[in-house]
């Protein structure tokens, strides 16, 4: 069967065919079409949700439209709509989620609403590698959440820690602004990393001993706020920062990996997962991706870890069909107009 997906939640406005076989054991994307808002909102160094709804009501009907003739399927092959209902900024919500009633209403097709995070989780289970063994503990890296999330093999899921503030994106967006390094700031923050991984000295004459809030509370909690406004004081009496950029964001970037990478590791024994996920924006990272598998290696026993591919980790429409898509599993009557089947969120 061939599902639909709409993305509208922050700024990019996407869509997705994903077809799936009888038993949606198995997804391929047919298409996955973005378009990102990016080159707009830089000028204003974040997202001007304003912005992003008007740039939505343009660009999602033809988005639509792309994802359906690339995957090369007519409308009345779909067997339903899914969109994403929140979280995320309103604005952007209303367009997608107007654009999939309407179209559910012309089509005759039930609309299914997927959580954004859901969406983010079900990435990982887009063309796995191997059959996925639970219970999955996933931490979700994006720029409106960090959070531990442990889901059983019925997919339900439930909530074990999350921020008490900022999210990790948010951390490296705000980060790479106060340094004029631009929006988005994870992509930014990381390249300048990579750059000074490459030639570290041994010894740094000063070293930028940022701290790692939290990271030795004894719940799955996250606190990043305290590590951003320890960038700003550094930043503020360090005469030469401008002239150690690779060095700040090495360092701040390290801070933010070992607060989520040791949190993970206690969620994921604490609750005996077979499976540690990553997903959401941030899991495009290659220095979180590489660290975290490896410390699942090295510090949990024949636990298995899991990343989505990078095409599938910062905000698109297939990982909603493929939400949709375990959602739609079991479904007693699957001929209803309107289906909550959005996964329990706590
Ligand atoms: O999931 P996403 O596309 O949108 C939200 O749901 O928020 O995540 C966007 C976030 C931004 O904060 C961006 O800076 C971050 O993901 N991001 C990265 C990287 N690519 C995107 N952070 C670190 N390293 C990256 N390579
Ligand atoms: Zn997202």
């Amino acid at each position: 069967m061939y599902i639909l997906g709409i993305e509208t939640s922050c700024d990019e406005t996407a869509a997705s065919v994903i077809k799936t076989d009888e038993k949606q054991r198995h997804f391929s994307v047919l298409s996955n079409i973005i378009s990102s808002q990016i080159e707009i909102h830089k000028k204003y160094g974040g997202v001007v949700p304003e912005v992003a709804a008007r740039e939505h009501v343009l660009n999602i009907l033809p988005v639509v439209h792309e994802a359906l003739a690339k995957a090369k399927i007519k409308p009345k092959q779909i067997k339903a709509i899914s969109v994403t209902k929140g979280p995320g900024l309103i604005t952007s919500l209303m367009t997608g989620i107007e654009t999939a009633r309407a179209l559910a209403f012309a089509w005759q097709k039930p609309i299914i609403e997927v959580n954004h995070i859901s969406g983010h989780i079900h990435a990982n289970f887009i063309n796995p590698t191997s059959p996925i063994k639970f219970p999955v503990m996933i931490l979700t890296v994006s720029g409106g959440h960090t959070n531990l999330v442990l889901m059983n093999r019925n997919h339900k899921i439930k909530i074990v820690g999350e921020t008490r503030d900022d999210a990790a994106g948010e951390a490296y967006d705000k980060g790479a602004k106060m340094m004029g390094l631009g929006y988005p700031g994870g992509p930014a923050v990381a390249k300048y990393a990579a750059e000074y991984k490459k030639n570290r000295p041994k010894i740094s004459d000063s070293p930028l001993d940022f701290p790692r809030p939290m990271i030795n509370s004894a719940d799955l909690d996250f606190s990043f706020s305290g590590l951003k406004t320890s960038l700003l004081y550094k930043l503020q009496k360090d005469k030469v920062w401008k002239r150690r950029i690779p060095e700040y964001c090495y360092e701040f970037q390290q801070a933010i990996i070992d607060i989520l990478i040791s949190k993970t590791i206690k969620a994921a024994r604490k609750h005996e997962a077979k499976t540690v996920m990553l997903s959401g924006g941030v899991s495009a990272n290659d220095e979180l991706r590489a660290q975290l598998d490896m410390a699942v290696k090295a510090k949990l026993d024949k636990a298995e870890f899991l990343v989505p591919a990078k095409e599938y980790t910062t905000d698109n429409a297939a990982m909603i069909a493929a939400a949709a898509a375990f959602s739609l599993k079991g479904m007693a009557n699957f001929k209803k107009l309107k289906v909550n089947a959005s996964l329990q969120l706590k």
